[in-house]
């Protein structure tokens, strides 16, 4: 068979094209200006690199940077996990759970994003009339002026409007929904929904607009579809629910973690609470994660100042340990990784001297935030030596101190901070690492502590 020919001859004069070389254009009358062009403008022989699609590099300094051009969402705490706001040109992938809130978010930011430009809101999942009762229900009176609602999960139809309006914002609910009638014949297929967001990423990358998008999570952590999202986006933010159970005060709160942003911290989490008017934020979340509690703590309760991003939030830890079945210790503690737990009660045993390997450990943090923050580990150990023992520990003392496996306490990051805002919501007495230099020298009621022992030390005198 033939091989088609996929180049012509362009003038580059006035841009003719002759599928022969000529020597002179036929249209305009210049001579030699006829060069071989590809069809596609992706290849070819001769003529400028601009003209044949050659990619070109760029010098580093004559980059415009990014910084600088990112739209606030006016949500603090969504701001927060972003990285100070929506970048221009990136794309934000929202995962969660069904019913956990992610289409009540984005409208909400629709309507408070400080841009005069359109944002193009995209529903698969509901009708006009749907979106419509929800933004009522949240107060969205005038600022619903700049949104614009398209109920259609089909991309081409998505592009047509998107070339129309050209929105400053676009958000996608959901990339489950989308389908391509160029990516083939199912739609609901993970290429489809792939090849869909990759379209609309390519689209925002291009044009002076930023893109969010939902996926579902199911709950028994059929996380597929989203996950196979996460390489494609620029950031890709979690929305989870609190324990209910073990909440304060039944306090219904949502965390919004980043697990990935390539242009900001993955450390920070969004606090909101879910009311009757949609998603709030929570004025002060330091003393959310505390039980209000009379009198003496109970055996294997302690209070850690943990360090969750840019903030230093007050945590209940709490411990249990029970007599393991059979020969095997186990481990149950969904908010602070499992090794970290077995490691710190290696530590309790091996410098404590105090068996906890014929145990089951159950730790738990009130509230339900994930913790991972290292200094977390000191109040961790107190509170299983607590559970363990039965002795309890004074209520008005908070603890922050990272432990090495040679039973040292670690010196701390942010130390000064935490001990502060503790101080600040009522706590009399602190126990932490050594502080370096003069940073706690004038602090009353803080003791240093070398190493867990003389940590639990200090825990069982009077403070
Ligand atoms: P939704 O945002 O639809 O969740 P997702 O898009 O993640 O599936 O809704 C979350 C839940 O919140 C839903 O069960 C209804 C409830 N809700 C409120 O309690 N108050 C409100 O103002 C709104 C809009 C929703
Ligand atoms: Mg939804």
């Amino acid at each position: 068979m033939k091989k088609q020919k996929n180049f012509v001859f362009k003038c580059s004069h006035c841009g003719r094209e002759e599928p022969k070389w000529l020597g002179r254009c036929p249209e305009c009358g210049e001579w030699n200006t006829l060069e071989e062009t590809s069809v596609t403008g992706r290849t070819g022989q001769t003529g400028n690199a601009k003209d044949r699609g050659i990619p070109q590099s760029v010098p580093l300094s004559s980059v415009d940077p990014l910084e600088g051009s990112r739209i606030s969402s006016n949500i603090r705490e969504l701001d927060r996990v972003l990285g100070g706001g929506i970048l221009k040109h990136s794309a934000i992938l929202v995962g969660g759970e069904p019913g956990i809130g992610k289409s009540t978010l984005l409208l909400q930011a629709a309507a408070a994003a400080d841009t005069k430009g359109r944002i193009l809101y995209v529903s698969g999942e509901e009708s006009a009339g749907q979106i419509r009762m929800r933004a009522d229900r949240l107060g969205i009176k005038e600022q619903g002026e700049k949104i614009e609602i398209l109920c259609s999960p089909c991309l081409e139809e998505i592009q047509t409007v998107m070339e129309s309006t050209k929105p400053a914002i676009i958000m996608i609910d959901s990339a489950q929904t989308l389908y391509s009638l160029d990516a083939g014949i199912t739609p609901g297929l993970l290429t489809q929904m792939k090849y869909c967001v990759w379209e609309l990423i390519t689209w925002v990358k291009e044009h002076d607009s930023s893109l969010f998008v939902t996926a579902h999570v199911t709950k028994d952590g059929q996380i597929s579809g989203p996950k196979s999202l996460e390489h494609m986006v620029d950031t890709v933010l979690y929305f989870e629910e609190s324990d209910r159970a073990a909440g304060p005060g039944g306090i219904d709160c949502r965390f919004l973690r980043a697990v990935k942003n390539r242009f900001g911290s993955i450390d920070e989490t969004g606090i909101f609470t879910m009311g009757e008017k949609g998603l709030s934020v929570v004025e002060d979340p330091s003393l959310l994660f505390l039980v209000r509690r009379e009198g003496e703590l109970p055996p294997g309760v302690v209070t850690a100042a943990v360090a969750e991003g840019s903030r230093t939030l007050l945590v209940e830890i709490q411990a249990l340990t029970v007599p393991a079945k059979g020969s095997i210790s186990r481990v149950f503690s969904d908010r602070i990784d499992q090794a970290r737990v077995s490691r710190v009660a290696a530590a309790i045993e091996k410098h404590l001297g105090l068996r906890l390997s014929d145990q089951d450990l159950y730790i738990n943090v009130a509230g339900g935030i994930r913790i991972s923050d290292v200094g977390v580990e000191l109040a961790m150990a107190a509170a299983l030596y607590s559970a363990r023992t039965g002795i309890p520990c004074p209520a008005k003392t908070a603890i922050a101190g990272e432990l090495s496996l040679t039973g040292e306490v670690r010196p701390l990051r942010r130390l000064p901070g935490r001990v502060k805002t503790a101080k600040g919501l009522g706590f009399t007495s602190f126990l932490g690492p050594l502080p370096e230099g003069a940073e706690l020298g004038s602090e009353s009621g803080y003791t240093p502590v070398k190493n867990i022992k003389s940590a639990i030390e200090a825990l069982s005198k009077p403070m």
